[in-house]
């Protein structure tokens, strides 16, 4: 398991303190930015992050910015992102089984830190249970492939 993490100014301590998790777990992972909590631009963050996962070079994506909204919106941008904004256990367990999401949004300005964590735990080793589930996902992905031609 390999995953690309990102933050915006707005959740760059939550990602600093998921990175530390990350370590507790033996979980590799790669940081995109931003490296410090000066203002910056979530797309330039989101982009990058989607990119490592659709390529096939990193298996998740974990991004966070004030409240998620952003980067989720920018990342779902890209072809092959399922990229859930979660901000509870319960849809961090289910977003995986059923939507496959293959990169988690948060906002750091409406969870705290120990939730953030437990959700980013949640998360990674959820299971996707595939069957009806996938033939759904297959739906979006047709979705994405017409709207993609525009
Ligand atoms: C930055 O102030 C804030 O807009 C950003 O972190 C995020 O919440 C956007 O959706």
């Amino acid at each position: 398991m390999k995953v690309a993490i990102a933050s915006d100014h707005g959740g760059y301590q939550h990602k600093e303190a998921i990175k530390n998790h990350l370590d507790e777990l033996g979980i590799e992972y790669k940081d995109f930015g931003t490296d410090s909590p000066d203002s910056v631009d979530y797309p330039d963050y989101a982009r990058p992050v989607s990119e490592a996962v659709t390529s096939g070079e990193y298996d998740r994506g974990i991004l966070i910015c004030g409240t998620g909204i952003g980067m989720s919106i920018a990342a779902n941008k890209v072809k092959g992102v399922r990229c859930a904004l979660v901000h509870d256990v319960f849809t961090a367990q289910v977003t995986r089984q059923h939507n496959d999401s293959n990169v988690l949004a948060m906002g750091q300005r409406v969870i705290g830190e120990g939730l953030a964590l437990l959700i980013v735990e949640t998360w990674l080793k959820g299971e996707f249970e595939g069957g009806r589930h996938q033939a759904r996902i297959d739906k979006i992905t047709a979705l994405e492939d017409a709207y993609g031609r525009h």
